[in-house]
């Protein structure tokens, strides 16, 4: 892999900087013309270890990302957003698999994965492309979920490979596109990838979602509306207005009366999507068409837990049992049960900013915070109860 990287590949910053210490070093007094040391280093907020909201840090003395692989871009934030992983990351959780799935040479200084930085959306300006980028230039203006083992967009920049980035929809701003990469990603990788449904798929299939008023249920209950498919929602009462608004065929309101009375009263499913987990997945499996090929998604996993707990390979072992498991159990039922993870994918990304365009699915941003106040985002996070997303401005567009 090594060998891919030529000089060519590394960014004209990271250039300037090596010359301007090369100099430096040498302590010739030869004048250094181009970009100052300074622009070879950006402000973010960083983590230095796990912990409650007060490890967030910023510091204005980030290390410019360097484009270490010929199919990367540098993008410019312009937005981020806060998904509940950023929060759980900011805990530790996951640390053990990611940290294993972390290129070196993007985020491991020293052996350590510290300074981190969060933050998996982006909507931005690409500033620099790798030698063999071929579908964006400097200058588009592009959107995108970088993966967890990378590093984050609460930064000025980001290097992500292009073929996690694609065209921002022409119909957003950067603030209303950051909104929806990661979360839109995630239940395309659950409705399309576990469960099969496109739109050819959809029309004529019943889908249910539990915990349909955040992040990934806005843009669940979005994408099937716009394929066609009748979608039931469940999700407390005081969201019904935004379900409402979103085009959710049928809604219940788990604040009130038992959800299995009231989800006795409706016809079966074909697919469940579970964003809540816990009593719900047992729930939801008793209300699924059994032998026609119905699914049950959930995002909630104990994958990770399980990692951090008993390391990698035991991790993985109990991981593998549990949902093996489970899948043989439901499958004697004639029920299909998967685990659903968030998946990056650009192509997903061009597809899903056609539906944008057309009108047919639209960004929910419940609130927006200025870069400077990142903490404040994460607590809100952290109080729970999402309307849709909560947006970072990196760059303020007004
Ligand atoms: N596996 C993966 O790769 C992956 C990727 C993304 C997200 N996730 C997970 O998926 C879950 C959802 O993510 P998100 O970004 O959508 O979170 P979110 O934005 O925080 O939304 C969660 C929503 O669920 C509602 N809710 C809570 N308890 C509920 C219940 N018992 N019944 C119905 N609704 C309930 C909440 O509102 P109220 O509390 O007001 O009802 C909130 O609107 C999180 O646990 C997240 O960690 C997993």
């Amino acid at each position: 892999m090594m060998s891919m990287v030529c000089n060519r590949c590394v960014s004209r910053t990271a250039g300037l900087y090596r010359r301007a210490v090369i100099a430096i070093k040498a302590g010739k007094g030869r004048a250094i013309h181009g970009s100052p040391v300074r622009n070879t280093i950006m402000p973010a907020w960083v983590i230095d270890k796990y912990g409650s909201n007060d490890v967030l840090r910023f510091n204005e003395n980030v290390l410019f990302p360097i484009i270490h692989y010929p199919n990367e871009v540098i993008i410019q934030v312009h937005a981020a957003s806060v998904n509940p992983i950023d929060v759980n990351m900011r805990n530790g959780y996951g640390s053990a698999s990611l940290n294993m799935t972390r290129d070196p040479l993007h985020v491991k200084t020293a052996g350590s994965e510290f300074p981190l930085i969060l933050g998996r959306d982006v909507s931005g300006i690409v500033m620099e492309c790798g030698l063999a980028v071929q579908y964006f230039k400097p200058g588009d203006q592009v959107w995108a979920a970088v993966p967890p083992w990378k590093q984050g967009t609460f930064a000025e920049f980001v290097v992500a490979s292009a073929n996690e980035v694609s065209l921002k929809p022409k119909s957003l701003s950067h603030t209303e596109a950051a909104s929806l990469p990661y979360v839109t990603l995630t239940a395309w990788a659950a409705l399309v990838n576990s469960c099969g449904l496109k739109k050819e798929t959809c029309p004529g299939k019943r889908v249910l979602i539990f915990g349909a008023s955040g992040g990934v249920g806005t843009a669940a209950t979005q994408l099937l509306k716009a394929w066609g498919a009748h979608v039931t929602v469940v999700c407390s009462g005081e969201a019904q207005t935004l379900m409402n608004d979103l085009g959710a065929d049928d809604i219940i309101d788990y604040t009130t009366g038992r959800l299995q009375d009231q989800l006795k009263t409706r016809d079966l499913f074909d697919v469940v999507l579970d964003n809540v987990g816990g009593t719900s997945e047992e729930l939801a499996l008793q209300y699924l068409k059994p032998w026609s090929g119905a699914s049950y998604c959930t995002l909630v996993t104990p994958f990770l837990y399980n990692t951090d707990r008993l390391g990698i390979a035991d991790g993985m072992m109990r991981s593998g049992i549990t949902l093996g498991s489970k899948v043989v159990k439901h499958l004697c039922k004639g029920i299909h049960y998967r685990w659903g993870f968030f998946t990056p994918s650009g192509p997903a990304l061009d597809e899903i900013g056609e539906i944008v365009d057309a009108g047919k699915m639209r960004p929910v941003v419940e609130k927006v915070f200025p870069f400077s106040d990142v903490p404040q985002a994460f607590e809100k996070i952290e109080a729970g109860h999402a309307r849709g997303k909560t947006v970072i401005e990196v760059i303020n567009p007004r």
